[in-house]
């Protein structure tokens, strides 16, 4: 694993954009998979200051998504594919027929889930993986369970997780208590993955999942295993970490 400390917010997202970049650059039909929440946010807002000063093109790009809520609109202004649209897709030349989130409105959930699989595996895969970690560890919506999740699957997200969410939804009761996920399988089956974190509250968890044991209570503890891993992070994300 590489790691690449950043002095602050701004810096870890630039460092993090500069990887995106490349992959962009040196393959234009690359597969990019993309991540939501806040710590991406900042790498997005870089990427689309680099499309716009004409250094990069993303006409032939495609994107898969992580995960989406069930029972969110794509134009609810908390659903993931909105998330996505208002942060990068409208901002850069992406095809938005080529951009994939799971669908959270499916009626058949299982028939969405394995959808979703066959669009992953027909693209030839994703090229990179960006990831933010939740405060226990979860990557992409796969919470701390028994076993590792190999496909996309629907979860009931962990009491911690619905109370991180809670911040983004007027009630209580409005938070979604159940997501779409790609699984650890497929994250797992990336080319590469960015792993982005910032903020002293990711600093234990980082630490756990880095130098812990590889356990399916601390999801991202599986990323030991993956052969390419660039964990972008500032200094505060950071601190606990030995390597
Ligand atoms: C988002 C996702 C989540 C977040 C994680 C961290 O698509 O899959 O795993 O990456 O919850 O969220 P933030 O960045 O808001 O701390």
């Amino acid at each position: 694993m590489r790691v690449i400390v950043a002095e602050n917010y701004e810096a870890m997202s630039r460092q993090a954009a500069n990887i995106i970049s490349s992959v962009v650059v040196s393959k234009p039909d690359c597969v990019l998979g993309l991540a939501t929440g806040s710590t991406p946010i900042g790498m997005y807002k870089e990427l689309i200051k680099r499309y716009q000063e004409g250094d990069l093109d993303f006409s032939k790009v495609k994107s898969v998504n992580l995960d989406e809520y069930v029972g969110l609109e794509p134009t609810h202004d908390q659903s993931y594919r909105y998330f996505m649209q208002t942060n990068l897709f409208d901002h850069v030349n992406i095809d938005v027929a080529n951009t994939n989130v799971p669908g959270g409105l499916s009626e058949d959930v299982d028939a969405e889930c394995a959808r979703y699989d066959e669009v992953i595996r027909s693209m030839g895969g994703i090229d990179i993986q960006v990831l933010g970690m939740g405060h226990n560890g979860h990557i992409g919506f796969n919470e701390p369970a028994e076993d590792f999740p190999v496909g996309t699957h629907q979860v009931e997200l962990a009491q911690s997780t619905i109370e991180a969410n809670a911040r983004f939804f007027a009630t209580m009761d409005e938070v979604p208590r159940k997501a779409v996920t790609m699984g650890i399988g497929s994250i797992m089956l990336a080319k590469q993955i960015l792993v982005v974190v910032n903020g002293e509250g990711k600093a234990d968890i980082v630490a756990k999942a880095f130098n812990g044991p590889v356990t399916p209570q601390v999801p991202a503890s599986i990323l030991q295993l993956h052969p390419n891993v660039v964990l972008v992070g500032d200094k505060d994300a950071l601190s606990k970490l030995k390597f």
